[in-house]
Parts: C-alpha cells; sequence; structure tokens
C-alpha cells in the first residue's frame, strides 16, 4: 500500500513539473477552419516563414492590415507571385479567425508527439540578414549561400572554421543573385541556382573556384535543379543537366561541357497567369524521363525530353500545393502537400497514385521531401512544427525529429555516409527562427533510436 502511494505521488509530481510543451506554428495553423481559404494562405503565408507562433502573428484588424500591406508589397517588389489572396480577403479572414492569444484559441498542442532520439549540434556560419534556402555538403564542410549578399560560406564541420567566398553573379553592386538551391553532382561538385541573376553556378570544392552558366528565359527565375534518385543533380547520357524555373512552365536543359542550353515547354496550365503558377521543382526518372510539380497551379506533370511529350494531371484537392518532390530507386515520386501536409506517392511506372502518407502533428505544412541515398528512408520537412519527419519506406512508419529551436522554417535535408542528417534553418526573415545566433544555422542530427 505504501509502495502504492509513493508510487501514485511520484507520479503526481512528474505531472505536475512537467513543462508544458511551446505551441508551435503547426498548432496555430490546425486551430484556423479547414477548407479552400486556409489552403490558400498557407501557399501564401508560409513559402517565406512560419505563420503564426511564435512570430508572425497580429492581435487586431489594424496590425494584421498593417502587416499584410507589407507582405503584399514584398510579394510584388520581388515579383514572386505568392499570395493568392486580396489584402481586404487576408486581413478580414485573419482578424476573424487568426487573431489573439494563442491560448485563449487553442489549447490542443497537436505538436507535442512523442519524438526519437537524437544528438544535434548547431553550426552557425554567414550574415545576420542573410536568407539560406539550402544547404550542401562536400567531404568535412558544409555549405550554404546567401540570396541577398551574394556570397557562399563555409563551415568545417570539424574544426569549426569558416570561409566565404564571393559569388561572380552578374548584378549591380548591393543587389540580390537570389542564390537559392544548392546541390551536388556525383562528382562532388557544388551547383547553385539564381532567382534574380538568373544564372547557375559550378563550386569546386578542391580548388574553391566557380563556373557559371547564362543564357536562361529572362524573366524565368532559375529555380532548382532537377535531381536523380541519389539525390544528385541529374546528369543524362549526354552530359545535360536541367534547372526548372519559378516563373515560366518550362525545364531547361544545359549541357555541362558547352554550357548550351535547350528551353523545354511543359503543359500550359489554363486560367492562370504563368508567373502565378510556379513550375517548381523535378525529378528524373530511371529512364530520363522528367516528373515535376506545379504549387500554385496544383499539378504533377511529365516532360519526356526524348520526345517532347508533356501532360498534367490534377492533385487531389484543389490548391494542394504539391512541393519539391523527391524519386525513390523504385521509380516512385514522394510529393510533399504544403498546404493539406500530406505526402502523396506516384507510382511513375504504372502512372497510378500509390497511396497518401499522413503525418502526425496536425497542421503541418511539407516543404520538402529527400531521400537518404544511403538506405532508402525518406525525409519530410516538418515546416511548420520544427520538425524533420522519417517514413520507413517499406512499413510507411513515420518518426519525428524535433529541432532544438521554435522558427526553424526548413526546406532541405541532406545525408552523409555515416547516418548523420543535415539540414539549414532556412528562414526568410533569418530573424524568425528563435535562436542565440544572428546567422545561418546549419543544423547536424545523430539519430540514435
Ligand atoms: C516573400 C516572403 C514573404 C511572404 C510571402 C510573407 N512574408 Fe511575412 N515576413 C516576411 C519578411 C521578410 C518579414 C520581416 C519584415 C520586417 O522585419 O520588416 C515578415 C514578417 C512577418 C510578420 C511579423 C510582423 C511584421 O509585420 O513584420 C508577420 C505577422 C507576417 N510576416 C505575416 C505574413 C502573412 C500573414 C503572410 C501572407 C499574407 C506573409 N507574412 C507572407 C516575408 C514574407
Amino acid at each position: 500500500m505504501k509502495k502504492l502511494l509513493l508510487t501514485l505521488l511520484v507520479a503526481l509530481v512528474t505531472f505536475a513539473c512537467k513543462e508544458k510543451p511551446p505551441v508551435r506554428s503547426s498548432d496555430y495553423m490546425a486551430s484556423l477552419p479547414e477548407g479552400e481559404v486556409k489552403r490558400k494562405l498557407i501557399m501564401g503565408c508560409t513559402s517565406c516563414h512560419q505563420m503564426g507562433v511564435p512570430v508572425a502573428i497580429r492581435n487586431t484588424k489594424a496590425e494584421w492590415d498593417a502587416t499584410i500591406t507589407k507582405m503584399l508589397k514584398l510579394d510584388e517588389d520581388l515579383k514572386l507571385h505568392l499570395i493568392p489572396l486580396t489584402k481586404e480577403d487576408l486581413v478580414n479572414w485573419l482578424t476573424e479567425h487568426g487573431s489573439g492569444p494563442i491560448e485563449k484559441r487553442n489549447t490542443t498542442i497537436y505538436s507535442d508527439v512523442p519524438v526519437a532520439k537524437a544528438k544535434y549540434e548547431e553550426f552557425p556560419l554567414g550574415y545576420a540578414n542573410g536568407f539560406y534556402h539550402d544547404m550542401a555538403l562536400a567531404d568535412d564542410r558544409a555549405f550554404v549561400a546567401d540570396y541577398f549578399g551574394n556570397k557562399l560560406y563555409a563551415i568545417n564541420l570539424k574544426t569549426r572554421k569558416t570561409e566565404t567566398f564571393d559569388i561572380p553573379v552578374n548584378v549591380k553592386p548591393g543587389k540580390p543573385g537570389g542564390a537559392h538551391a544548392i546541390d551536388k553532382t556525383h562528382d562532388g561538385k557544388i551547383w547553385i541556382t539564381f532567382t534574380k541573376s538568373e544564372q547557375v553556378m559550378e563550386f569546386d570544392p578542391t580548388t574553391n573556384k566557380f563556373r557559371e552558366y547564362h543564357g536562361f528565359t529572362p524573366g524565368g527565375n532559375v529555380q532548382y535543379f532537377v535531381l536523380d534518385a541519389n539525390r544528385d543533380v541529374f546528369e543524362d547520357k549526354s552530359g545535360n543537366f536541367w534547372v526548372s524555373h519559378f516563373s515560366k512552365e518550362i525545364l531547361t536543359q544545359v549541357n555541362r561541357a558547352t554550357g548550351k542550353t535547350r528551353v523545354f515547354n511543359t503543359t500550359r496550365t489554363k486560367n492562370m497567369d504563368e508567373a502565378a503558377v510556379h513550375l517548381y521543382a523535378a525529378v528524373a526518372d530511371s529512364k530520363g524521363r522528367l516528373w515535376y510539380t506545379e504549387t500554385h497551379g496544383n499539378h504533377m506533370g511529365f516532360l519526356d525530353p526524348a520526345t517532347g511529350k508533356t501532360w498534367e494531371k490534377p492533385m487531389a484537392l484543389t490548391w494542394a500545393g504539391p512541393k519539391r518532390l523527391s524519386i525513390d530507386k523504385n521509380d516512385m515520386l514522394w510529393i510533399p502537400e504544403l498546404a493539406t501536409g500530406k505526402i502523396t506517392l506516384y507510382d511513375t511506372r504504372t502512372e497510378k497514385i500509390a497511396g497518401q502518407i499522413e503525418l502526425p502533428i496536425k497542421g503541418d505544412y511539407i516543404y520538402a521531401i529527400r531521400i537518404n541515398p544511403y538506405n532508402g528512408d525518406v525525409w519530410a520537412t516538418g515546416s511548420g512544427s520544427d520538425s524533420l519527419y522519417r517514413i520507413d519506406p517499406k512499413t510507411r512508419a513515420v518518426r519525428v525529429y524535433r529541432m532544438p529551436r521554435r522558427g526553424t522554417f526548413t526546406r532541405t535535408v541532406v545525408f552523409d555516409k555515416e547516418g548523420n542528417v543535415y539540414t539549414c534553418y532556412g528562414s526568410l526573415p533569418n530573424k524568425h527562427t528563435q535562436m542565440p545566433y544572428q546567422n545561418a544555422v546549419v543544423l547536424k542530427i545523430t539519430p540514435q533510436d
């Protein structure tokens, strides 16, 4: 009896002392009414930073008005066409459904789920007001590039020594080149796209030299490299690589040796301004055929470069937001949907949907999927819940890894041979990530489960 009482007492004290888990952006999003307006809001307001708590929230109509005016101007100045709602609709909807202290509106903290064990190490580098979309690894060094400052930063993961490289972008001094995607080719070279200067750079980590590629369709916004099932930049048999463009429904082939470009049109999305469709990311299957997503156009699409044949299929739900997809070694597409928070699997061999995966944290928005080339594990960014999800491709069981900060808007995942996993805090603005650092951060995760 005494023992039982003692056990009860210990349990009670443990319960009472358990710190209340923090409310995260995904909890705020879960508290908003479901529907197309919400999905449009997610598409427009969670492309640059997390929405709601901890930082991006306002309490009154006047405050929302001031902020949304600013956000719409940013969207316009950067010519992004990201926000598919009018100022009036946004202000009214957010005042009605999304204002005020979170505690009063939402007591369910869905993001408080069991998390897998891991060791986390942060590597700060770069400059405070930069924007760091992606990262890459080359031997012992991790790299990030600043969208605004046109610099490539490296940090040695063993010694923490940092380096800075001026990127020879073709812009007037002080203007952003728009460094965006960073990936690597099979031979270990690092590649960067520039949405603003319409260029691509190859960086050789053995010589620290850049090689520049240009000649892209003006106003296209060079966006992402087409990747393969090894998580590398796809290179076809003739030595070409490919890029997608944020503002045009095209994919461009670039010959790596000669730099010559060739533009392929994809299926035109009807009833939408081409610049607002956002043909987003693309991957290549084992036959060299290309598969892409359109975030705002809400399609998945196909292009066979051998024949020029192209088609598109709409996603199951309007404004689902198919985003940074991956392909596995069985030619299966893993498509993250930003606005539904779900993953759609599409088998390119049978040309059929092969399932949908719901993630354990309600209200989360999934920006990217990356597949570990060494073991096939699928990783999705829990961009609204400060998490990374690890999915077993066979059982589809999901584990959650919780990052050490809030506001960690993440857009990529990178892997090394030793089983470590990396990402970078990719919020624009960088200061929305709640951290003691004033710069970019590369996060190394060593799973312990
Ligand atoms: C193009 C990128 C981008 C998009 C899209 C965007 N934001 Fe922002 N947001 C920013 C930046 C940059 C800041 C920081 C502004 C500053 O410090 O002056 C910010 C700051 C905020 C803040 C903090 C308060 C403030 O006024 O600075 C709130 C709230 C916010 N955004 C809400 C939204 C909402 C709501 C949407 C969708 C309608 C949205 N954001 C879309 C880039 C974006």
